[in-house]
């Protein structure tokens, strides 16, 4: 019965069946079995897609082109490329100009005075400067809460209770937090540098709104924090001379840091993978010529029998 079956099934499978391989020979082939009709359709189709894409395209360049904005250049950061990690000078030196500075708008309550260990302070340094800070806790055994003086494990303090607060101090506008900042801007601390240090006076016709300034890197150009980075509105604790573009480096290097605390680890690990991986590939290659030496220098012959 089942060799019968199989017989019949056998039979039938292996005969070829002339509408499926026509059919397969017009689905992988040209559009040479189309009708007319559908050829058309098909082209004004493609033309219409084809058209509307052109036509956006169009339509923002010609919107960025009447902007007043500028794209942020590049700058030549001592940790840009494979081989660079930040700089950590230049990192403490950020801290101090976002505490001094920045601080008084701008939270970052993603980053504590512990992630500062042995990045740009000591242990004995980042709790010193925890504690200049006061932090709300508890409740305390009379279900009272207490301002205390702040520890490592405390987040940098926020210089408004809530947003609403916020916006009321800055004129309906919202001071972002500056912890991803870098990683959150087209650009990345290339215009965070750019905007900091790119204030200048409005050019004819543009009107701008009571508490509002005008920076050509800032979209739309109108923005609502003042120049916050002059000569020497601070002083570095190591004596680096203060100018404008000098705190602008150093706060962007310390935003970079903080929105990619792994920069260093994951450039370190890309170059020991690289070393690891290069010695794997040549072993691998010299074990490859290795066993297939026999194969390829192997000759078949085709040996006649002989005449006899
Ligand atoms: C007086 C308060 C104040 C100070 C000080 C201040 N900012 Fe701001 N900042 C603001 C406000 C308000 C905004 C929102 C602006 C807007 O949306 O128009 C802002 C926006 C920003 C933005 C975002 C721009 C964007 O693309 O959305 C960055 C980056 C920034 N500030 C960086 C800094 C840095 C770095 C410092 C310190 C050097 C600093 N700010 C100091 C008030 C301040």
């Amino acid at each position: 019965m089942a060799a019968t079956v199989g017989r019949i099934c056998g039979s039938s499978l292996l005969k070829t069946n002339p509408v499926v391989v026509r059919n397969q020979v017009n689905c992988f082939s040209s559009a040479a079995g189309w009708t007319k009709g559908r050829k058309t359709l098909y082209a004004t189709i493609g033309a219409l897609s084809g058209g509307a894409g052109a036509l956006l395209f169009a339509l923002e360049q010609s919107v960025k082109a009447s902007d007043l904005e500028l794209h942020p250049p590049k700058n030549p950061w001592s940790h840009n490329g494979v081989f660079s990690s930040l700089d950590h000078a230049s990192i403490r030196r950020g801290y101090e100009v976002y505490k001094q500075v920045c601080a008084a708008c701008h939270s970052m309550r993603f980053i504590a005075y512990r992630n500062l260990v042995g990045v740009s302070h000591t242990e004995a340094e980042a709790k010193a400067e925890a504690e200049e800070v006061q932090v709300q806790d508890g409740p305390d055994e009379n279900g009272n809460m207490f301002m205390r003086p702040g520890k490592l494990s405390d987040y940098f303090p926020n210089p408004y209770p809530n947003e609403e607060a916020a916006r009321a101090a800055n004129n309906g506008a919202f001071p972002p937090d500056l912890s991803y900042i870098t990683l959150a801007r087209h650009g990345g601390e290339d215009y965070v540098f750019a905007l900091l240090t790119g204030y200048c006076d409005a050019p004819a016709g543009v009107v701008l709104r009571d508490g509002q300034y005008f920076n050509p890197y800032f979209p739309g150009g109108a923005i609502s924090m003042a120049q916050a980075l002059y000569n020497e509105v601070l002083e570095y604790t190591d004596g680096t001379p203060p100018t404008a573009s000098q705190l602008a480096k150093d706060v962007c290097t310390f935003l970079k840091w903080a929105a990619e605390p792994e920069h260093d680890d994951r450039k370190r690990m890309v170059l020991k993978a690289l070393y690891i991986f290069g010695a794997l590939l040549a072993i691998s290659y010299y074990i490859k010529r290795h066993k297939w030496t026999v194969m390829k220098s192997r000759k078949i012959a085709f040996k006649p029998p002989s005449k006899q």
